[in-house]
């Protein structure tokens, strides 16, 4: 939600921001600014929508010098337009910010700002913050940016220019994630390091109540108070190839097509040598607390919610121990029962997302031990938690979730299995085959992607469609529910995902002629009651796409086409299984000519509430 840039060094600072505002969008596209200061004079460049219309723009007003902020937009706070665009200013022009998050008592400081003859150009929460500095400025900005933090109640994530002090960026985090990219004779701030990492792989990593000083040859760092803190220099793996396109058309693809390599990179080092025992050791906690957990809360959001239901359903089945599952948004508001030995789960693929941690931060603050499922090292969620599981998917720059779906699954597996091997509620010989069955998902997963040419083939036919039903049920209904938001999300058509045998209790008035149906058929037990409600939208004249193992001759007979997917338990299906749901929603988004890894109204990480 939001990206800031911010650069002080040699090179021309426009290059250095856009290049980072781009490998951002992901955060926001509703529109980008970029603020530089050069010969004691801060120049502001901003646009409504995608960041080409900044770029277009600059192109006869280029933004001169080697200090300066960008920012690409989320709108929260005044719809997406110019005005609102960031950076904001003071009345003077003397200060510029940049800003991720929500000033939540930002009315009451316009109030009180108007009063004393401040004057708003827009409907930001933002601009008051700028009016704030100017209003408390003492000459000494580290100083007074210290005074202006007591003054702000909510998330931030902040960067401040200031034609005063051409030496020096001021950066602050309260809640919203924000990074400094230590360079040789230059210095980088951002939310994200995808922005930096052409430049260098060394970051400090802002804690949440910390600002910082960066200077071209230098960064100091302290408590939101101005007390000095230690930081450690935090040494990023991947490369920028990883986070590139890497020849396909999109990222979303891309990622899609990189899920047996995140399967096996979550997998490695996690199972035995033999492949027969989950080996978790980066948990902590002790073989007394691994037989006294009696009850699980997963806590996420999105995508990362749906990956809880399927851990809900494998856990309880596995280590028979009841598992509920939480939006991030209503768990911290519904004062949750809880036993002494509750776990919970949080699943956050960034690691950053506001309703998330905040469910983290309630658990903690009830005395509960925390697990973090998450595919960001150093995160908010992974710094916070008792433990964590890291994903490792590379990075996630689709704003909708493939990889990271997939391999916090593995996760969830990883972690069932263990609970089972360690609780002993499982055969022995049972338990093997599925720790077994779980090392060759990636290849499993390599062959569903082989399904591709199919789906892409009716996700032509069925582009038009206006609505679409997903049914299935037990696991089958969890992923449909993952297919359904996929679909929206990006290619706009609407998709409720049903559990197979509710349909009839009311959407099946939905159900008329043509209407795609996509029905899952991978769980055995329920097999028969799954055609059964096959056979009900069939009769309704549905057109259904059904999916099934390779061999069932069955199916065919009850859907008008079949996806058939490779071999393994049908506990592991949702791996197989969403892969092609996630080829449709690409493929109907492409057909649609949408912007597939930027869709409409949405961000990939969202950091407010
Ligand atoms: C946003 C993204 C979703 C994601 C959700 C949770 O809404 O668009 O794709 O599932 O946030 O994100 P997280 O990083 O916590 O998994």
């Amino acid at each position: 939600m939001c990206g800031i840039v911010g650069y002080i060094g040699a090179r021309k600072v426009q290059d250095v921001v856009l290049e980072g505002l781009r490998k951002l969008e992901y955060r926001g596209y509703d529109s980008a600014g970029i603020a530089t200061l050069d010969h004691k004079t801060i120049r502001i460049s901003k646009s409504l929508g995608r960041m080409a219309n900044l770029e277009d723009k600059l192109v006869t007003e280029p933004a001169t010098g080697t200090i300066g902020i960008g920012h690409t937009r989320w709108a929260t706070h005044g719809r997406p337009s110019d005005e609102n665009a960031h950076p904001h200013q003071d009345c003077s022009g003397r200060f510029a910010i940049v800003h991720n998050g929500i000033v939540e008592n930002y009315l009451t400081l316009r109030d009180e700002l108007t009063a004393k003859g401040h004057q708003f150009e827009s409907e930001t929460d933002t601009e008051v913050v700028a009016h704030l500095i100017e209003d408390l400025y003492n000459g000494d900005l580290f100083s007074t940016m210290v005074n202006v933090a007591k003054h702000i109640r909510g998330a931030y994530a902040l960067v401040v220019l200031s034609k005063d002090h051409p030496d020096m960026l001021i950066a602050l985090r309260k809640s919203s994630p924000l990074i400094i990219g230590l360079g040789e004779h230059e210095n980088f701030v951002a939310s994200d390091i995808p922005a930096i990492l052409e430049y260098t792989r060394d970051v400090y990593v802002l804690d949440d109540g910390e600002m910082a000083v960066v200077r071209q040859n230098g960064v100091e760092c302290f408590s939101l108070e101005g007390t000095p803190v230690h930081k450690d220099v935090y040494q990023v793996t991947w490369d920028a190839v990883s986070a590139e396109r890497g020849g396909y058309p999109h990222f979303m693809l891309k990622e899609i097509h990189e899920q047996p390599k995140a399967i096996r990179d979550t997998l490695t080092g996690r199972l035995s040598e033999d492949g027969r025992r989950v080996v978790l050791s980066e948990l902590t906690w002790s073989k007394s607390y691994t037989k006294a957990v009696d009850r699980i809360q997963i806590v996420a959001c999105g995508t990362s919610w749906h990956a809880g239901l399927v851990g809900k359903a494998v856990i309880e089945k596995l280590a028979r121990i009841p598992v509920e599952v939480e939006i991030g948004s209503e768990y911290r508001y519904r004062d949750p029962i809880q036993t002494e030995n509750t776990l919970v789960i949080v699943i956050s693929q960034s690691g950053e997302t506001a309703d998330t941690l905040a469910g983290l931060r309630e658990a903690k603050a009830r005395g509960r031990r925390v697990l973090a499922i998450t595919n960001v090292v150093g995160s908010s969620v992974a710094r916070e938690a008792d433990d964590v599981i890291i994903t490792w998917a590379g990075p996630e720059i689709a704003v909708a979730s493939t990889k990271a779906y997939t391999t916090q699954l593995i996760a969830l597996y990883l972690l069932a299995a263990y609970f089972a091997q360690e609780r002993e509620t499982q055969e022995p010989d049972k338990l093997k085959e599925i720790i077994s069955a779980l090392g060759n998902l990636p290849q499993v997963a390599e062959q569903v992607l082989d399904t591709a040419p199919q789906i892409e083939e009716f996700a032509q036919t069925y582009k038009g469609a206006a609505d679409t039903f997903f049914i299935g049920r037990s696991l089958d209904y969890s992923v449909a529910m993952e297919g359904a938001l996929k679909l929206k999300e990006i290619s706009y058509i609407h998709a409720e995902a049903y559990a197979a045998g509710e349909l009839k209790h009311g959407t099946l008035a939905l159900i008329t002629e043509g209407v795609p149906v996509i029905a899952l058929a991978t769980q055995p037990e329920l097999y028969e009651k799954t055609v059964s409600n096959i056979k009900e939208v069939k009769a309704r004249d549905a057109f259904v796409l059904g999916m099934a193992w390779v061999g069932d001759e069955e199916l065919e007979k009850s859907v008008d086409e079949v996806i058939y997917l490779p071999a393994t338990l049908p506990l592991l299906a949702p791996i197989a299984a969403v892969i092609p749901l996630q080829l449709l929603a690409y493929y109907a988004a492409v057909a649609r000519g949408n912007d597939v890894d930027k869709p409409r109204n949405l961000a990939k990480s969202v950091t407010v509430e």
